[in-house]
């Protein structure tokens, strides 16, 4: 991805969007420290659901960083989607612990279970798969994290029983 320059421009809400006004108050409180890019880039994925190309130029822009540079990094971390997700979520931990403990086998169980890939969300948009690097909790792993809990010492057999469960409490 070409660097971008920053140089002499004005800040711009893509397409007029309001939730860059709560990015904007982000960038505010991180002072548009270029340091600040992480938890930046955080927040706008808690806001807008995933980092679309539009909210990566946006925040290169204002924190004056090349897009590359924003790019490079949100894609470095597993846990930063560039596609909108499903209404629910599993991130299965593919570290080294969580890999020899098992992780892979929980993988295949639900890309089989729900006929998509690693990184892939249903057809129905009701569910995404999706991996990490080490999420700090080797002590439990494998570990899996569904919509946002943490779940450790899975087996195949219990996390596809949690997704089923989820999904079925969608529809009551
Ligand atoms: S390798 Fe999975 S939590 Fe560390």
């Amino acid at each position: 991805m070409p660097a971008i320059s920053t140089k002499g421009e004005s800040a711009q809400h893509p397409s007029g969007d309001a939730r860059f006004e709560l990015i904007d108050k982000v960038l505010k409180r991180v002072r548009y420290r270029g340091d600040a890019l992480i938890e930046v880039l955080h927040s706008a994925q808690d806001i807008f659901g995933f980092l679309s190309k539009d909210v990566l130029v946006y925040v290169a822009r204002q924190l004056k960083l090349p897009l590359s540079r924003v790019y490079g990094v949100a894609s470095f971390y597993h846990l930063f989607s560039f596609e909108p997700l499903g209404e629910h979520s599993c991130t299965i931990c593919m570290g080294t612990a969580c890999y020899v403990k098992g992780a892979p086998d929980i993988v295949k169980i639900l890309e089989d279970e729900y006929d998509i890939e690693m990184g892939e969300t249903t057809a129905d948009k009701q569910f995404s798969l999706g991996s990490a690097r080490c999420l700090g909790s080797c002590g439990m792993a494998p570990v899996v994290v569904i919509d946002g809990d943490v779940v450790g010492r899975e087996t195949p057999a219990a996390t596809l029983e949690r997704i089923r469960k989820v999904l079925a409490a969608e529809k009551e």
